[in-house]
């Protein structure tokens, strides 16, 4: 995978999530050091008073250490104490922001609290990194950015519309927040290098930004020990995981929404990326930006992380079964709204330009995502 890294620190907000504490793990594995901010309300710790919560503790034995994580039980919408965090930490030299509201169908009803933490968020993040000299970020952007896309597989190339969901705005508006945010540094930055010449001095600042934008197709699964995984708050609204509670008996059956649509089996097709995969996703993005920057390139550039395979619903649900040893209970129901039939990536660009591919299989997402929900029917929450 990757290369040891000369001991950097990265701040990964939203590290206790599920794709933010499988990067956390990997950043570790991969020679870093990290620094872990997130205001739990994402998964089933939130409220816990534990200094350290579940999800890292297991990840320190993951990792085989002793020595803690660093982390601040922060939400980004609290500049304060972004602040309080740069500055006990100067040695953060890149962030990996995955903090954030991810609820499609709830971002519909809930607009301000969706703009408010992603956006405003997000922009108080961007202003702190700045204030700290901090201007390295690699972003968890969505595949829901492109909509309902004109062609299969999509490419990066792929228009990116902000029709789908309030969420699915908040990501697409981000994305050009950042490209926005990159230009401006290069103007910046050239402004000033002149200055400095006309005035004789040194060039001793950089302010050029480097982002880069990864857009998650359908992370699944969990680390193959089984001590992490996806520990959602309150009822899962995506596939996997709620199948996973239905296999340990917290639910009933799945609903499964819509077998009319126009591909093989009439159920919708998505490209399914196991969570690990998806997290060494982000090491390999934060090493570009690394090796970029080494070569005096700054760019803000967008990266499908997917494994390039389609699978329908009904083709998880038997994988799924095979993975727990029954068939799982299922009832088809009308369509969900804002669902498009179609979102299978072109993962060739990350593949070519990030050195990054997908490794696992869909029976290894299965089967690791069992082993996870099995060993911890109710996530964390029994230990927190
Ligand atoms: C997958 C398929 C459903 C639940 C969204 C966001 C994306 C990312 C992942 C945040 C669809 C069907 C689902 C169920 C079902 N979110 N399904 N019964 O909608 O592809 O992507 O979540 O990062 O940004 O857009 O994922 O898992 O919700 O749905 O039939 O109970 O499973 O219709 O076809 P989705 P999903």
């Amino acid at each position: 995978m990757s290369t040891k890294n000369s001991a950097e620190t990265v701040l990964v907000t939203g590290g206790c999530g599920y794709v933010g504490s499988h990067t956390v793990l990997s950043l570790l594995e991969s020679g870093y050091k990290v620094v872990v901010l997130d205001n739990l309300c994402n998964t089933t710790e939130s409220g816990t008073t534990a200094a350290t919560p579940e999800a890292l503790k297991r990840i320190q034995t993951i990792v085989g250490t002793t020595e803690p994580i660093p982390f601040y039980p922060v939400d980004i919408v609290d500049r304060a104490s972004l602040v309080m965090i740069f500055q006990a930490h100067p040695e953060i030299s890149s962030v990996i922001h995955c903090a954030g509201l991810k609820a499609v169908g709830e971002s519909g009803r809930r607009p301000l609290d969706y703009y408010n933490v992603n956006i405003s968020g997000t922009l108080n993040l961007l202003q702190v990194m700045e204030d700290f000299d901090v201007r390295r970020m690699v972003f968890s952007s969505s595949a829901t950015v492109y909509g309902d896309p004109p062609k299969i597989p999509i490419p990066e190339t792929s228009p990116i519309i902000a029709s789908m969901s309030t969420y699915g705005r908040t990501k697409v508006f981000l994305e050009h927040i950042l490209r926005d945010l990159c230009v401006a540094s290069e103007i910046k930055q050239k402004e000033y290098e002149q200055e400095q010449r006309r005035l004789g001095a040194k060039i001793i600042k950089d302010y050029r930004w480097s982002a880069l934008l990864l857009r998650y197709f359908n992370p699944v699964g969990a680390h193959s020990s089984g001590l992490i995984g996806e520990s959602p708050f309150g009822t899962p609204a995506n596939l996997t995981p709620f199948l996973a509670q239905v296999a340990v008996g917290n639910l009933e059956k799945l609903s499964v929404y819509g077998n009319d649509y126009p591909t093989k089996d009439g159920t919708c097709i998505r490209d399914y990326l196991h969570v690990v995969d998806c997290a060494n996703g982000h090491v390999a993005a934060l090493q570009k930006i690394e090796r970029e920057e080494a070569c005096n390139n700054y760019e803000c550039k967008a990266y499908n992380l997917g494994a390039g395979i389609g699978y329908s619903v009904l083709e998880v649900i038997r994988a799924f079964s095979k993975a727990v040893g029954r068939d799982l209970p299922y009832v088809i129901v009308p369509r969900r709204s804002g669902d498009v039939p179609n979102l299978t990536s072109d993962a060739s660009l990350a593949n070519k330009e990030l050195n990054w591919k997908a490794e696992r299989s869909l029976d290894d997402m299965c089967v690791d995502l069992w082993r996870w929900q099995s060993q911890n029917p109710r996530g964390y929450s029994s230990q927190a």
